[in-house]
């Protein structure tokens, strides 16, 4: 007999089941919140994390664009299309560099001095001795930034500064040595931001300000440099590769002035070809060669004998090493002022080098940081003195 009570209990038997079936499939997910959470977490993070480096990347992108024909609105919408490389390369690296860091000849020079060392002046590890050095440009030049750049400094302030431009980044990252980077950057850093470079083993003797007699207008020159060989022998070619050498331990330029552009262009193009023909890091004496004096004084050159820089009509002949030899005074070429071998190089006693109380003694070199480097005996021959 089938009572209302049976078909009550009957349902609620049923209605019972059903509820734990449901209860069951309905729990499972939350059967282990710590499996599932952290996916989820995860998840996220990762679609934020890609959101981020899509976001560089097409800022990244945009900039390089910018670069290019189009306009930057142009360039973010391009950006964002699906093949971002589409478009690239419509400018040399050359444009590219000058569209980035624009040279205003008529601008002040900035008040930076970098200087580059393993160690920060405030760690313990700092060398003794080269903190007479590194004071003396302080002290010579208040009101200026003086930034002593560490390693690590420099690849992120480079990460910054060439953002746009990932050749740079990727020949500064790959050439062999230390001493290789560390001319890179001097390029670099003053094609970027301007103002004086001086190695970490030089002293100030005079404040820059000084280097330069007062009656050559300021708006005249963008680029200060200085000597430092003149082998006025016959067997100069056994000791130095250049029968004039310019200096770039001590350089001081306006921002993007076209030499620095020219040098870090050759030197970006350069150590990529090397590269990917793995020529670099077998060819020492090459290696030391493309990135040091030798190089920095044939791209001067060319500059001097460039005839879209300067009107070549009215001088007689190029420029060459004949212009600078044995000279006592600064002497401009262009927007480029050139300075003897007693401004850079006092008390080497040789190439008719002044004493570092000369009048035209500005910067002292003490050769000591430069000998730590790993360079090999022929490579010595660009950098050394002439005993
Ligand atoms: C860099 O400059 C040197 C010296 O002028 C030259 O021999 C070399 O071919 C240049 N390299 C590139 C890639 O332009």
């Amino acid at each position: 007999m089938i009572t209302s009570k049976r078909v009550a209990l009957v349902v609620v038997a049923i209605l019972t089941i059903l509820f734990f079936l449901h209860s069951l499939r309905s729990s499972s997910p939350q059967h282990s919140p710590s499996d599932q959470l952290p996916k989820f977490v995860t998840s996220t993070r990762s679609s934020a994390s890609q959101l981020k480096e899509d976001l560089r990347a097409s800022m990244v992108e945009a900039s390089r664009f910018a670069t290019g024909k189009g306009s930057a609105a142009e360039s973010l919408k391009l950006s964002s299309l699906q093949n971002p490389l589409k478009g690239l390369g419509t400018r040399s690296l050359r444009e590219q560099l000058e569209y980035q860091f624009p040279y205003d000849p008529q601008s002040n020079f900035p008040a930076y001095i970098w200087q580059t060392w393993k160690h920060d002046p405030s760690e313990v590890s700092f060398e003794e001795e080269f903190r007479e050095n590194e004071i003396s440009w302080t002290q010579l030049h208040p009101g200026f930034v003086h930034e002593v750049i560490t390693d690590d400094i420099a690849v992120h302030l480079l990460r910054h500064l060439y953002a746009s431009l990932p050749d740079v980044l990727a020949a500064y990252h790959a050439l062999p040595l230390p001493i290789l980077k560390a001319d890179f950057f001097r390029y670099l850093i003053l094609l970027a931001r301007g103002g004086i470079y001086s190695d970490i083993d030089t002293a100030a003797l005079k404040p820059a300000t000084d280097w330069v007699p007062a009656k050559i207008p300021r708006d005249s020159f963008g680029m200060i440099i200085g000597i430092e060989a003149d082998p006025d022998r016959d067997d100069w070619a056994d000791w130095y590769s250049r029968r004039i050498q310019f200096c770039q331990w001590t350089i001081q330029s306006k921002p993007g002035h076209p030499i620095l552009r020219d040098v870090v262009a050759n030197i970006t193009e350069e150590t990529l070809l090397r590269r990917d023909r793995g020529r670099l890091s077998r060819d020492h004496r090459g290696i030391v060669d493309f990135t040091g004096p030798a190089l920095w004084t044939d791209i001067i050159f060319k500059y001097f004998n460039n005839p879209s820089v300067f009107d070549m009509s009215t001088s007689q002949g190029s420029v060459t090493w004949q212009h600078f030899t044995r000279i006592t005074s600064a002497k401009k070429v262009g927007d480029v002022i050139v300075l003897p071998i007693t401004s850079f190089s006092p008390g080497v006693k040789q190439m008719g080098a002044g004493e570092d109380d000369d009048d035209m003694a500005f910067v002292k070199h003490h050769f000591e940081g430069t000998l730590d480097d790993p360079f090999t005996p022929e490579s010595l021959d660009t950098i050394n003195i002439l005993a």
